[in-house]
């Protein structure tokens, strides 16, 4: 589908269809100082998923658990959005951007100025106690001690992210997926696609017409099978080098 230049036929996709999406992953964060979660710096080489991650991990110990959370409110806590957070941020104020759907935690959309932003597996800002579900701002209860935060009721609280084993917020889930469903270009950034149903989400879209887009510096899964244009490279230097794409196409057009 990419002619010659990947880069021109992605801003003439997004000044055509004006209705894409974006799905990000972990990768779109990594030139923030966040490590993704798989590969070599990855937190799941350091924490086992299943023993540190898992629903069922953190009910059985959840101390255990708060120290993998511990680290990843660590990196999370002082980074700031990058330019492609704040390209994409660009592109929706421009009108060819409809939303961002996340996988991540960090909130470094929002921080970046992008409005819609539909956070598929929660985010870090409130804790939740899955004894008597009362919530807190994770500031107000978080020492950041290494020891675990508590709720009034004496249990251990925990971030409100999705941990493996437990639903995606319904919310999400049906806001993601009409988006998937009506989007005319979805960008597929910065995640391996190996978790799911978040993976299914590039699938859907293809499915209802849009044009898949990935943006990535390796292949992934979807790579060739569902991905219509595959760009190499960091996030950053893709979102900006289509950003002036955009802009050149913009002033052939006046
Ligand atoms: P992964 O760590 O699985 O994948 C990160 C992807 O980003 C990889 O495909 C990298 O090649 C790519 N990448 C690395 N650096 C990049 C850069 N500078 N620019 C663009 N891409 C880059 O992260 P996710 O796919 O987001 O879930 O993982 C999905 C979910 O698995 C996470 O939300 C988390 C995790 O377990 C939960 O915690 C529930």
């Amino acid at each position: 589908m990419a002619g010659d230049d990947p880069f021109a036929e992605v801003a003439r996709l997004l000044a055509e269809r004006r209705n894409a999406v974006a799905l990000t992953g972990a990768g779109i964060s990594v030139e923030s100082g966040i490590p993704a979660f798989r590969g070599a710096q990855g937190l799941w080489e350091k924490y086992a998923p299943m023993e540190y991650a898992t629903i069922g991990a953190f009910i059985r110990s959840p101390e255990k658990s708060w120290r993998m959370l511990t680290e990843l409110l660590s990196l999370c806590g002082g980074a700031t959005p990058n330019a492609a957070h704040t390209g994409l941020a660009e592109l929706e104020s421009m009108g060819l951007l409809r939303a961002v759907i996340t996988q991540n935690v960090d909130r470094l959309h929002q921080a970046a100025g992008t409005g819609k932003v539909i956070e598929y597996h929660g985010n870090l800002e409130e804790l939740v106690c899955i004894t008597c579900w009362r919530n807190f701002p994770t500031r107000e209860r978080w020492k950041g001690d290494g020891s675990p935060p508590r709720c009034d009721c004496g249990e251990i609280l925990k971030p409100n992210i999705v941990m493996f084993g437990e639903p995606i917020p319904w919310t999400a889930q049906e806001r993601a997926e009409e988006e998937a469903r009506s989007c005319g270009v979805l960008l597929v950034i910065g995640t391996s696609a190996q978790v799911t149903p978040a993976c299914d989400i590039p699938r859907l879209a293809k499915k209802a017409g849009a044009a898949v887009v990935e943006i990535n510096p390796e292949e992934t899964r979807l790579t060739g099978t569902v991905t219509d244009i595959h760009i190499s490279g960091a996030a950053s230097d893709v979102v900006r080098g289509l950003l002036r794409s955009v802009s050149s196409l913009q002033k052939k057009n006046d």
